[in-house]
């Protein structure tokens, strides 16, 4: 378990690199999304696995290092690729670079990640505003001792409001951004599963049954832990692929890095958009 000093210790070396660079807005790129980092302007690189108390990143599709610069006028922290709980991390782990971004300035969170499309009216390629999550694996990353007696982890209470996990102006402004690019832009219901592997067919129908939309493997840690953070979060996922029992065909990694490609100027022009909104 990390506690606030190793946070700090992490931020303090991450501040030292960005010199006079600060960081408004935390940008997490998912699967084969990265490339939105290497349009960033003057950047400045900093690779995870050089921080004190950072874990790596070895999805495919994911560089594992922060891309700090100017990315539509605001001053961006992006990460290129993120930590799963696929490659063994924990959910803490796989948020801790969430509370160091927050650390050295950024109190707005911009997430994207490849899903799966559990609603039927979608299909592959669509992109859909996150309204919501459902997480119900276990445990929390905030389990632990946040408001004991031994509590080092620095966040005061331990019951945590989540009505609100994804910012209902931010939800506005990313509408506003689609409808004035005419790019369609959908509304649902993040449900989250650890992987690796993909779901069973029986499952997919159980998510939809209990109101998932998109189904995927990362964004509610690091959903979490920003709002722990009092940031603003707002979320978007592309279909890279119909979930399971969908369509009768099987699901794979290279069908994801495909479509993540092939919707690449759509989905820029819309993070684009609303970056520059935020
Ligand atoms: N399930 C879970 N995660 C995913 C999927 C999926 O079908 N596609 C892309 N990420």
């Amino acid at each position: 378990m990390y506690t606030l000093k190793h946070y700090q210790e992490s931020a303090l070396y991450l501040k030292d690199k960005l010199g006079k660079f600060t960081p408004e807005v935390l940008l997490i790129l998912g699967s084969g999304l990265g490339f939105l980092a290497e349009e960033v302007e003057n950047p400045i690189f900093v690779k995870y696995g050089d921080i004190p108390h950072f874990r790596s990143s070895s999805a495919p599709g994911h560089a594992g290092r922060f891309v700090a610069g100017v990315f539509e006028g605001k001053n961006v922290l992006a990460m290129q690729g993120r930590l799963h709980l696929y490659e063994g991390y924990s959910p803490e782990e796989s948020a801790y670079p969430v509370r160091v971004a927050n650390l050295v300035g950024a109190d707005k969170l911009l997430l994207t990640c490849a899903c799966g499309g559990v609603n039927t009216d979608y299909k592959v390629g669509d992109l859909v505003l996150m309204t919501d999550y459902i997480n119900f694996t276990h445990p929390s990353l905030l389990a632990g001792y946040a408001g004991s007696a031994f509590d080092l982890t620095g966040f005061e209470n331990r019951f945590f409001d989540m009505s609100k996990a994804f910012d209902t102006d931010y939800r506005k402004l990313a509408h506003d951004v689609a409808n004035t690019q005419k790019i369609p832009l959908h509304e649902g219901v993040y449900f989250y599963t650890t992987g690796p592997q993909y779901e069973t067919p029986a499952e997919i129908r159980a998510i939809r049954t209990l109101g998932g939309d998109l189904v995927g493997m990362s964004a509610v840690h690091e959903t979490l832990m920003a709002r722990r953070c009092n940031m603003r979060v707002t979320g978007f996922g592309l279909v890279t692929n119909m979930a399971a029992g969908v369509l009768d065909q099987p699901l794979s990694e290279e069908e994801v890095l495909t479509e993540a490609k092939n919707a690449a100027p759509r989905f820029s022009a819309l993070v684009r958009g609303v970056v520059k909104g935020l």
